[in-house]
């Protein structure tokens, strides 16, 4: 039996699944984000550390037997987060997560500071990534900065909770601009930029290799007869990767989370930083994924969902399976400013095209099509790196929604696949690689592909329609720095 856990953004989500791969059992529990400034969004640790023993104890309640037996843990998590630990390994102020805009100057000191950093990371410094928090807190908290012993992404932090043991894992790891990706091991150099050394930082492993165990009183806690193995995991979007087996080239999938991104696993680094393209070491050796981000997917949809007063199935339910024509709305998804290809934390949304007969429908489609064509950029910032796509399988809670699906089949113009749901996402993929910390099977034999339940093909008449609209919703951005 094994656990995964992934500290998401909205909540932290634990499955349990046996050794046929089976989801036996999920709970989740509910995350807070707040933003005591514009620009700026935090969590506090404490909540991640209730919320993932809450979903262990619920666990208990229903299934102490399945428990009992559990050999080995994956963790996944919301990346790049700031986790700022003192000397007793406390947390020194609220984490600074991947959709804080605050540190775009910080972003253009490091790389003035390190001008290897685009060669060496393969990413630009954008505010969401780690290393320039750091710089912005050295300026507005220098006490803090000070007082900083240890630097720790969110799932890092909870490993050291759980275990005791300040491990990351090399796929997170590259969501901090302090790594080297090709050899996969901290970066002295980006360290120094930001006035920190290794001793600052965790010791790396592998996704899928073993990297400590679960503290006994944890273990004796949740009923656990042995003391389970936790394996390096994954940050959140290359455990969803393992969790439907994209661990070849040629395996590109689509993400609708709170936030969405385009991902493309690759043997080789394929970088293109100068629009903003992301480079992660997968969660697998040997290989990598580059991905193009958008700071806002799901969360568009749960954002209008709040204005209109409605559920979102409500707000979906009448518009049907398939889109007949593109909405004579026009939206910009950039409510937390924006990464690929834009750069711009600054920039915020807007919806284009409003008129008297403007209803309801038209700009809940144009809010679904507006995360569409931010994908469609990312494509073509991935496309200028030689990552071609030529189909691409869905996840994330986005992923529910076949028009929303349709949508994207025709402004991406291939074909999107669907999966059943259940034994998908960020926590079954971390699950797997706790699964492979234990065992050390194959990784091919155990990151399968799971079944396809529907294609959406794009459609002639459709692809052609938001072809045309693309440049008009291009022109709609404005550089806000
Ligand atoms: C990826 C990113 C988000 C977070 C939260 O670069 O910032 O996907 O991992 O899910």
């Amino acid at each position: 039996m094994y656990l995964g856990i992934d500290l998401g953004t909205s909540a932290v989500k634990t499955v349990l699944v046996d050794s046929a791969q089976r989801v036996i059992a999920s709970e989740s529990r509910p995350l807070t984000t707040f933003s005591p400034r514009p620009g700026h969004v935090e969590q506090d640790p404490a909540q991640w550390i209730d919320a993932t023993f809450a979903t262990l104890d619920a666990l208990k309640a229903t299934h102490a037997g399945e428990l009992a037996a559990v050999e080995g843990i994956g963790l996944s998590g919301q990346m790049h987060g700031a986790t700022l630990l003192d000397a007793s390994a406390r947390p020194l102020r609220p984490c600074i997560l991947w959709n804080d805009g605050r540190s775009a100057a910080e972003c253009r000191v490091l790389e003035r500071r390190w001008p290897a950093l685009r060669a060496t990371s393969g990413n630009k410094a954008m505010p969401g990534f780690t290393a320039p928090k750091l710089l912005w807190i050295a300026t507005h908290e220098p006490e803090i900065f000070a007082a900083t012993k240890l630097v720790l992404l969110p799932k890092a932090y909870l490993r050291l909770v759980l275990s005791g043991e300040a491990i990351e894992d090399v796929s997170d790891a590259s969501g901090s601009l302090w790594l080297d990706a090709a050899r996969r091991d901290w970066s002295d150099a980006a360290l120094a930029a930001t006035g920190l050394s290794r001793d600052h930082m965790p010791r790396l492993v592998e996704g899928c290799a073993p990297a400590t165990t679960l503290r006994g009183e944890l273990a004796r806690r949740w009923g656990m007869t042995g003391q389970p193995v936790i394996a390096g995991g994954a940050g959140d979007n290359p455990a969803g990767a393992v969790g439907i087996g994209a661990i070849r080239p040629g395996t590109a999938f689509v993400s609708l989370g709170t936030s969405g991104a385009l991902l493309a696993p690759t043997s080789r680094i394929a970088a293109n930083p100068d629009r903003a393209v992301h480079t992660f070491c997968h969660a697998i050796p040997d290989m990598w994924i580059q991905a193009g981000a958008i700071l806002s997917a799901a969360s568009c949809l749960a954002w209008i969902a709040r204005l209109f007063g409605a559920t979102e199935a409500e707000l979906l339910a009448p518009l049907g399976l398939r889109p007949q024509a593109p909405s004579a709305v026009s939206f910009l998804p950039y409510l937390a400013g924006e990464r690929t290809p834009h750069d711009d934390p600054a920039v915020r949304g807007m919806l284009d095209g409003l008129s008297h007969g403007t209803d309801r429908g038209s700009i809940v489609q144009a809010v679904l099509e507006g995360v569409a064509f931010a994908l469609a950029d990312c494509r073509d910032a991935l496309a200028d790196a030689g990552i071609a796509m030529t189909e691409a399988d869905a996840i994330g809670g986005g992923s529910r929604s076949r028009f929303w699906l349709s949508v994207l089949a025709n402004v991406l113009n291939v074909p999107i696949h669907r999966f059943a749901g259940g034994e998908t996402g960020a926590a079954f993929g971390a699950a797997r690689l706790g699964r492979l910390a234990v065992t050390g099977e194959a990784i091919a034999a155990v990151c399968t592909r799971p079944q396809r339940i529907e294609t959406f093909e794009p459609d002639a008449g459709l692809v052609d329609a938001y072809a045309e609209r693309l440049p008009a919703w291009r022109e709609l951005y404005r550089p806000r720095h």
